[in-house]
């Protein structure tokens, strides 16, 4: 350890972490945290008394970007009244951009990509004995992690990545130039990794990957997502497994009998339409028509009569006419998802899309983003309603951002729930236990709630007496 701390009366180097975009940032910036604890960092959620300070990146759509800059721009001044101060970017904007950040960002001493991020202690230490600015976006090499269990920020779910990059190239999406080409971890690692997160307390599992429905391809195995839910059902003390996201083309009827059949993989999917009409789907290079996914949802249902479904939808991809968006209207009318995340069409420099003229104007998108936000609320609030008297399962997350004494959690179905602290209704829980009447003693738990209220995002509900 040769960093030396420089703030605080603690002996450890302080890290600040900063996370943008999707879930496998998230998780990238837990083990990235997991390899700094390894070398005897300390990780701080205050900027201001932070040794390092790192942005995990997302390139996705162009203002993720844009906000990543501007915060580095923020950091100019902090780094002319420190200069020991390391600022880093990591991540996708950081494989996108490479050298152009330290152009622009002089301040930044550390650019490292999608899949060097492992290796941040060493690069850490080189710039703090030779001060010279770090560019590490080397793309021949496989991220392959011991991860560290214990290192963790949620006690009781973690995610687990199963597969990384991606094939397909959708024609609008940046991610399988800046995360790479697909690649599936062994059976064995992901079983052996979620064995440890178990032993460590955790009872809900979140598979992640681009497209974990192609999961297994260029194993020698035969493995397949299916297969692999199947092993994982089986370890003891797991209670929940989900995976996201799923690509509609490589969703198959095994994996759809393993959400139904299986005690612990929970009913529900995310998997993006994009769209609704065929002629953009097709130049968004997604290989299934609307009809087809129609038929995968009513195959969902079938076999899983209680999912719920979520998906992601672009508006204003180039050349979307009215007569397109109405057709994703009337499809996500059709489909009642339980959620929606809908997204305005940002060019990406060196996608295929990029070749096509970005023709429909802001104000069209933000119209057509509009509608379809209110329509999927209406439609979030109306199925919520009908949860209205039932009995959910709830795995309590911690307590409510605008009422400490509410409890909040989510059901297997991956609905947002509110109630009360259900102190009285642990009888376990004595007098002399120092915990008892401690909403947060609740944390972690599975308990059964009785819904008495709901809006479009959240289900309100008390614990049955
Ligand atoms: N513009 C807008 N949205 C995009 N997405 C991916 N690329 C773009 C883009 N260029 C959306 C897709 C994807 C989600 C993660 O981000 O809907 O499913
Ligand atoms: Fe992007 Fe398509 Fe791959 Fe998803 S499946 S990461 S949208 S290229």
């Amino acid at each position: 350890m040769t960093i030396k701390p420089k703030t605080g009366n603690n002996n450890l180097p302080k890290v600040f972490i900063k996370t943008f975009g999707c879930q496998m940032n998230k998780l990238d910036s837990e083990l990235i945290f997991g390899s700094l604890v390894k070398k005897g960092y300390m990780l701080v959620s205050d900027e201001e008394i932070a040794d390092v300070i790192l942005f995990n990146t997302c390139s996705v759509r162009q203002k993720a970007e844009d906000k990543v800059y501007s915060q580095l721009g923020r950091l100019k001044k902090r780094k002319e009244e420190r200069p020991d101060l390391i600022i880093g970017v990591m991540g996708c904007m950081a494989q996108n951009e490479g050298e152009k950040i330290l152009e622009r960002m002089p301040h930044v001493s550390l650019v490292c990509g999608t899949r060097m991020f492992l290796k941040l202690p060493s690069f850490l230490e080189e710039i703090n004995r030779s001060n010279r600015q770090i560019l590490a976006i080397n793309e021949d090499v496989t991220v392959d992690y011991d991860r560290l269990v214990t290192q963790r920020l949620n006690r009781f779910s973690a995610f687990v990545s199963i597969m990384r990059g991606c094939d397909n190239y959708c024609s609008y999406c940046i991610v399988p130039y800046v995360r790479g080409r697909e690649f599936s971890r062994s059976v064995e690692d992901i079983v052996n990794e979620v064995k440890g997160l178990v032993d460590d307390g955790c009872k809900e599992i979140t598979l992640l990957g681009q497209n974990v429905n192609s999961y297994g391809k260029g194993l020698h195995s035969n493995s397949t997502l299916a297969t692999l839910l199947q092993k994982l059902d089986t370890v003891d003390g797991i209670e929940r497994i989900r995976f996201v996201t799923s690509h509609p083309k490589d969703m198959s009827k095994e994996i759809l009998e393993a959400v139904g059949e299986l005690r612990s993989v929970c009913e529900h999917l995310h998997m993006p339409a994009q769209s609704g009409s065929d002629r953009i789907l097709q130049k968004m290079r997604r290989f299934y028509t609307s009809s087809q996914y129609r038929e995968l949802i009513d195959m969902a249902r079938d076999l899983v009569p209680d999912i719920t479904i979520a998906s992601d939808f672009i508006v204003g991809f180039p050349g979307e006419s009215d007569d397109d968006f109405n057709d994703t209207v009337t499809l996500m009318k059709e489909v009642r998802y339980q959620n929606c995340f809908t997204f305005k069409y940002s060019p990406r420099t060196g996608t295929y899309a990029e070749k096509f003229v970005d023709d429909v104007t802001e104000e069209i998108k933000k119209k057509r983003n509009h509608i379809l936000l209110e329509l999927q609320s209406e439609i979030s609030t109306k199925m919520n309603k009908e949860k209205i008297g039932k009995s959910v399962e709830v795995l309590v997350e911690g307590t409510s951002k605008t009422d400490k004494s509410k409890l909040t959690g989510r059901t297997r179905q991956n609905q947002i729930v509110v109630f009360h602290s259900p102190e009285r209704f642990f009888p376990e829980h004595s007098i002399s236990d120092s915990r008892a009447g401690d909403p947060s003693s609740f944390i972690g738990k599975l308990v059964n709630v009785t819904i008495n209220d709901a809006t479009d995002l959240t289900l309100y509900g008390c614990v049955r007496e």
